[in-house]
């Protein structure tokens, strides 16, 4: 059973999905199929008076289109130690050549408040309106250490501002 908690309670299992095996984001693409991809980075705040939660996407991502053509996206976190297969999987393969949910054996479900589903074997999510999106360049970095190790061939991420809507967790 899963219930409604607030904007910042499920913080602490989040930064240990990101800093683990990962969490997924899932964004919906122009012909509307869902697609997970993995991610480690992101960050729950408070942005334009507001709960947000910032994800960072690189240009090279199939996720990175889906995110240019739809307005939402859900944030799914994974229990403590759970869909390690499933995770790999999204964060190696593109939904540009495959299904990704369906070869995952991931079960999309329709979010409460957003277009994008949430994925149902997943503990803890966040459905997110999208407000702004931001192209990081070279010329943005006052780090040279980060630019060169991060950004070696460019593909540099594209930063997404989305407000949290709802966020529900298992008991
Ligand atoms: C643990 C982990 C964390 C990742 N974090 C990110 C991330 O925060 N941003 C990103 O752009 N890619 C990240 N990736 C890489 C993408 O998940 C990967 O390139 C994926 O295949 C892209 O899928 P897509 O083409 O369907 O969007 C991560 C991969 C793994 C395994």
């Amino acid at each position: 059973m899963k219930r409604d908690i607030g904007w910042d309670e499920g913080s602490a299992r989040l930064h240990e999905a990101l800093t683990g095996y990962g969490a997924f984001i899932v964004a919906v693409d122009a012909d509307g199929k869902a697609n997970p991809m993995t991610i480690g980075w992101g960050q729950v705040g408070i942005v334009w008076s507001r709960p947000v939660f910032t994800a960072l996407v690189r240009v090279s991502r199939y996720t990175y289109g889906c995110l240019q053509a739809s307005e939402t996206f859900t944030i799914n976190v994974p229990r403590p130690g759970e869909l390690k297969e499933a995770l790999a999987f999204c964060g190696t393969k593109s939904g540009r050549d495959c299904d990704k949910a369906a070869e995952a054996g991931l079960t999309m479900v329709d979010a409460k408040a957003v277009e994008a589903p949430i994925i149902d074997e997943c503990a803890l999510h966040y459905e997110c309106r999208i407000l702004a999106r931001t192209q990081q360049e070279s010329s943005d970095f006052a780090s040279g250490e980060v630019l060169d190790r991060f950004y070696p061939n460019g593909d540099h991420h594209l930063i997404v501002f989305g407000e949290i809507v709802a966020v529900y967790a298992d008991d």
